[in-house]
């Protein structure tokens, strides 16, 4: 006989899967998601950085329902479908050259393991270096370039050997110290000789939305050049006109060899990739890699549409203008004392806190997200210590969304006292 807690259906649910919230959502319209009483919330976290057209955008539901009637299901190695041409047109509008050639995927983490498997071809190469804070995803080559925080890799380690770790710069200051060890790194650990890629985040995501002082990444792609290894950037919470450009790395004079991309790619349908030149793309065997529904057609014209939307609404800039806005309004927050750094790009926003002895304050991050959740905002966390609360609001939010998440999250700030 089954206990009533057997019985109820989150029980069916793996508890590996951790809650921020007990929300029954029903709908979800722009920037809102709606319960099955209809209460509204106001979503500022996007599903984590997906739906940065806001929920159900009329264009790409509208763009799926007819792509629904003709093929839901069209094999990648079996035939082609137009989508997928579709998809590829709009991707070459959007990423600069030499980036022309793409393969797709379903979910972020098998993106990276589609770059990484890449860079190894080809290369001729085994290894790779991260940077420490980062985050590229769950499985396991993603989860080996993973240090954001040890809850991802406690009791599945060891994992893919052949990972070097280097420091990723917070401050201006710090960038000569984190170019020396990474240089050291390529005398001490892993041979330029041995080493095929590096894999950098453009901006720290569930690292606590750091963003590298101007110069890392050039200087990342210069090291590179040097040694014939092989820049891969993960824009999978960083793209799609997130900080105000189509890509993060367009902010700097720089082009990656391997983009790698998902999340806002396809507005909440699972749709990955990669990009890279045609001729790094010819370097990978035929046949050593692929997988059943990458590329899917329903995905695929959710992409094309998204990409249309983004471009002929203007969301990047609007990512922009807001999101100068929002860190003005946080930064006067800040200045009342309440949170010690703002900081962030376009509307990728974390707001970090600390105790009074300067140590990451978790708790406070805590607590304040969820008096906003009892006031009907939904805001995330994010940073090693989880004291990071960050904004990450659809490209589409109105100024009035704006504001109103602003005036709950400062009287949520005022109802939390300081630790
Ligand atoms: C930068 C980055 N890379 C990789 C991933 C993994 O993507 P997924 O969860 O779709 O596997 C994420 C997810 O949050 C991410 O933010």
């Amino acid at each position: 006989m089954s206990t009533m807690a057997q019985r109820d259906w989150k029980y069916a649910l793996a508890p590996v899967w951790p809650h921020f919230t007990e929300l029954q959502i029903s709908r979800g319209k722009g920037s809102f998601l709606f319960d099955r009483e209809g209460n509204p919330y106001l979503d500022f976290t996007s599903g984590i950085g997906v739906t940065n057209t806001g929920h159900c955008h009329p264009r790409i539901v509208q763009a799926i329902q007819a792509q629904a009637e003709k093929l839901l299901h069209g094999q990648a190695t079996i035939l082609y479908h137009e989508p997928m041409q579709e998809l590829v047109k709009e991707l070459r509008t959007v990423i600069p050259d030499p980036l022309d050639c793409f393969f797709l995927t379903n979910s972020g983490s098998e993106a990276v393991e589609s770059a990484l498997k890449l860079a190894r071809h080809a290369t001729g190469r085994t290894n790779v270096t991260c940077f420490q804070g980062g985050y590229h995803g769950r499985t396991i080559g993603a989860m080996s370039v993973t240090t954001a925080k040890t809850v991802y890799r406690l009791h599945y380690q060891p994992l893919m050997p052949g990972v070097a770790v280097a420091p990723y710069p917070r401050r201006k200051e710090d960038v000569p110290y984190c170019l020396e060890e990474l240089e050291r790194l390529l005398v001490t650990q892993t041979a330029p000789s041995e080493t095929a890629a590096m894999i950098v985040e453009p901006i720290l995501g569930e690292g606590g939305y750091i963003v590298p002082p101007a110069g890392f990444l050039p200087e990342l792609r210069r090291i590179c050049d040097e040694h014939g290894i092989l820049l891969i950037l993960d824009e999978i919470q960083s793209g799609f006109g997130r900080t105000g450009q189509f890509f993060a790395f367009e902010h700097e004079p720089m082009i990656p060899d391997i983009c790698i991309m998902a999340k806002g790619l396809a507005s909440g349908l699972p749709l990955s990739g990669i990009a890279a030149p045609r001729e790094v793309m010819e370097r990978w065997v035929t046949g050593s890699h692929g997988g059943t529904y990458g590329g899917n057609p329903l995905a695929c014209a959710a992409a094309a549409e998204t990409i249309r939307v983004l471009k002929e609404e203007s969301l990047p800039e609007r990512a922009a203008t807001l999101g100068k806005e929002l860190i003005a309004s946080l930064n006067r927050c800040k200045d009342s004392g309440e949170i010690h750094e703002v900081r962030g790009r376009g509307l990728m926003v974390g707001c970090e806190f600390r105790d009074t002895r300067q140590k990451p304050d978790r708790d406070r991050a805590a607590k304040v997200r969820l008096a906003c959740l009892q006031q009907g905002l939904i805001l995330l966390t994010c940073g090693t210590y989880d004291h990071v609360i960050r904004w990450i609001p659809p490209l589409t939010v109105s100024q009035s969304e704006l504001s109103q998440a602003l005036t709950v999250f400062e009287s949520a700030l005022m109802d939390v006292d300081p630790s």
